[in-house]
């Protein structure tokens, strides 16, 4: 990737949390994409376990949420050769930008992110300066890499907007040294909704009978559809308003089986809830249970696991060094040999 002779491809850079649990919300949403944007892009996914460490861990699970994350990566089929996977605490660049660029970015820009103030007022007992830092560390995994494009969620937009505006005011005063990246929107974005209150959005934080986690195993993941919230009509078509429940599983069916609300409609109308929830489930297992077993064997296979996490770091590491001298070379830091 870092000795692409060809046309250049736009770089692709996702960060993303081991907090555990990714839901088939996430899954439809954003991670079935990833092995598409491979082919479109040079891509980086960062397990961005420093963001991790602004609110309290416990070691042990944080280390091991990380490897699975880094496992159901490589279970999606992203090609480590052609993507980067990797842990950001392996490539030390990261907080050497987020340094440099914290003296570019005021104390006000960061007082009015929704995020940490939501985050304060979750975590009242501990409001560290990383928490209120967090922003501009994920500028700077951003900006390291010149990044074209940046995935991001409505959650993420103020930070990705943070991130263009100490871009530009870095850019205007040294001259051209970022990229100012852009969001990406995914084309097919499926929103899927909680299965007990599909009024929701589908999220790992609510209670366990809401979401189906991509590593639920087929006997839950039948039992959470089964139960899921529909209606009385007992009748199969697509009206998010008034038949928010059986919209929502239609939904998901549609993005897993690419049919259509109306042959769905066609199909399952007027033969009860029970026989669709069951083609439901049988759609969202055929899907996950192959990753789920991939997911496995790779979680087994430190040999693997430790190859891949190393050999991405490395990689990354010299993307990283190329922007790193380009910075402190504007900013006027001595050379490091005369
Ligand atoms: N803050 C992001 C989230 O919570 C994770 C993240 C960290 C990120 N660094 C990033 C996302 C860089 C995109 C780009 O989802």
């Amino acid at each position: 990737m870092e000795n692409n002779n060809e046309v250049k491809r736009k770089i692709l850079f996702s960060g993303v949390q081991p907090s555990g649990n990714l839901t088939l919300g996430n899954y439809i949403g954003a991670l079935r994409n990833f092995k598409l944007l491979e082919d479109q892009y040079d891509c980086l996914y960062s397990i961005v376990d420093l963001h991790a460490i602004t609110v309290r861990q416990d070691p042990t699970e944080l280390r091991k949420r990380c490897l699975q994350l880094m496992s159901l990566f490589l279970a999606l089929g992203l090609d480590p050769e052609k993507s980067l996977i990797y842990f950001q605490s392996h490539v030390s660049q990261h907080c050497e930008l987020a340094w440099i660029l914290n003296c570019f970015t005021y104390m006000g820009e960061l007082q009015r992110m929704t995020q940490f103030k939501d985050k304060a007022a979750k975590h009242a007992d501990n409001i560290n300066a990383g928490l209120f830092d967090y922003p501009v560390l994920m500028a700077a995994d951003i900006l390291l890499y010149q990044a074209d494009m940046v995935p991001v969620g409505q959650d993420q937009k103020q930070h990705l907007e943070l991130t263009r505006d100490i871009a530009i005011r870095f850019n205007k005063i040294y001259g051209d040294t970022f990229t100012v990246p852009e969001g990406y929107i995914p084309k097919v974005g499926g929103r899927v909704m909680s299965l007990q209150d599909p009024t929701r959005k589908m999220s790992k934080s609510d209670p366990e009978d809401t979401f189906v986690a991509v590593l639920d195993d087929p006997n839950v993941i039948r039992k959470k559809l089964r139960r899921a919230v529909t209606d009385s009509d007992n009748s199969v078509f697509y009206d998010p308003e008034n038949k928010p429940g059986v919209s929502n599983l239609m939904g998901i069916l549609s993005a897993l089986t690419g049919d259509s609300m109306e042959a769905i409609s066609a199909q399952y109308d007027g033969k009860g809830y029970g026989v669709f929830k069951d083609a439901v489930a049988d759609a969202v297992i055929a899907e996950l249970e192959p990753i789920q077993q991939r997911y496995q064997k790779i979680l087994g296979d430190k040999a693997y696991l430790g190859e891949v996490m190393t050999r991405s770091a490395e990689r990354a590491s010299r993307m990283a060094m190329r922007t790193m001298s380009k910075v402190h070379r504007k900013v006027g830091l001595a050379a490091y040999k005369l």
